[in-house]
């Protein structure tokens, strides 16, 4: 048999999971979980890279935890671990900055929307975050990383950097392939469908999160923005109702079409009313499984030490051919 190929993707622990994180990532890490070798890494130093609060991060880090197992994570399929908990990231991530250059990373789009144009105030680590995310996938010679749309030119860019050092130093890098959903790749926020539902966005309204009850679920979709006009269609000029639609389509697993059909001669109202119930049906088993688990965050932080201890081996073994590769000398 041969060898199950390898898929690796991360997730910050800034803030709180989000139904474009649940669509456009974690699902499919659920569903993928059995068929790959799979490592899923709560990226704790990507949530230093905007000032945090030390307390919040640490409470968020497990709690993220959580929430990743009470979606259905299995960690006795999946490596499931935290990023600080194997050196090696921060590791890999200083050789590779000096594989990377200045004009790659200022083109990542992430960087010019995160540092809001203040290129000179913001911290170094979010020029560099991509490097660092370069690192997390390289480390493990992942082939799949599956990933929102948003993260596409991350990984490009952890291409060119695998690309630039097997030819100047050796073949050591596994080239990764970016995986993203046909469907769910980018959800929108629910109050302005120009912007993606995004963990920073510090607007109430505008997303849904995985541990939102029902009532607070159904009344954030009530408030949603819709589009001028009455038909309930998908189409670039209803970014709004497009957005809802794909929500419920890939939650319900039904194509658009499908779901359209259903609304025929009804309204918006009729299509928040029954995307609250499909919503709320798809979310509540996970909010109860994490409200469990977040009884005893200690089993949590238990079965995130296992997974640390697994990928500190696979890291291992790459950092012993990534080390000799570049010349430094291996301790006698
Ligand atoms: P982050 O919240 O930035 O750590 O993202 C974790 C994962 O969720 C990444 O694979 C992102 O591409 C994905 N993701 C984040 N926001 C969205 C969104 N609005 N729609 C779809 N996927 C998303
Ligand atoms: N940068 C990703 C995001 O903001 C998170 C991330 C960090 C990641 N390292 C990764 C995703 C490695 C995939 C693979 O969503």
């Amino acid at each position: 048999m041969t060898e199950a190929q390898r898929i690796f993707s991360g997730i910050q622990p800034t803030g709180y999971i989000h139904l474009g994180n649940y669509l456009g990532a974690v699902r499919r890490w659920v569903d993928q979980q059995s068929e790959f070798d799979s490592f899923f890494c709560i990226v704790d130093l990507h949530a230093m890279t905007l000032p945090w609060d030390p307390k919040e991060l640490q409470e968020r880090s497990v709690a993220t935890g959580a929430m990743l197992l009470a979606c259905g994570i299995d960690p006795t399929q999946a490596t499931l671990y935290l990023q600080s908990h194997v050196p090696a990231h921060s590791e890999l991530a200083w050789v590779l900055s000096c594989i990377a250059r200045m004009g790659e990373l200022r083109r990542m789009v992430q960087f010019k929307e995160k540092s809001k144009g203040e290129t000179e105030s913001v911290g170094v680590g979010l020029f560099t975050y991509p490097v660092l995310q370069a690192a997390d996938v390289l480390l493990y010679r992942a082939h799949g990383v599956p990933v929102g749309e948003d993260q596409r030119q991350h990984v490009e860019l952890m291409r060119d950097i695998a690309t630039r050092f097997n030819s100047q130093l050796g073949e050591v890098f596994v080239l990764p392939e970016a995986w993203i959903p046909a469907a769910g790749a980018r959800i929108m926020s629910l109050d302005d469908p120009s912007s993606k539902m995004s963990k920073s966005a510090n607007r109430p309204n505008s997303a849904i999160l995985l541990e939102d009850k029902p009532e607070v679920i159904a009344k954030k979709i009530r408030s949603a923005v819709t589009d001028s006009g009455r038909e309930v269609t998908a189409s670039p000029d209803k970014p709004a109702v497009t957005n809802l639609l794909t929500i419920y389509s890939v939650l319900a697993g039904e194509s658009i079409a499908a779901v359209q059909e259903r609304f025929v001669g009804k309204g918006y109202g009729d299509l928040k009313v029954a995307l609250a119930d499909v919503v709320v049906a798809a979310l509540s088993p996970l909010r109860e499984r994490y409200e469990e688990l977040m009884a005893d965050p200690a089993e949590t932080a238990r079965l995130l030490a296992i997974g640390a201890a697994r990928a500190s081996e696979v890291a291992a073994t790459t950092m012993a051919d990534v080390r000799r590769a570049a010349g430094l000398v291996p301790p006698a």
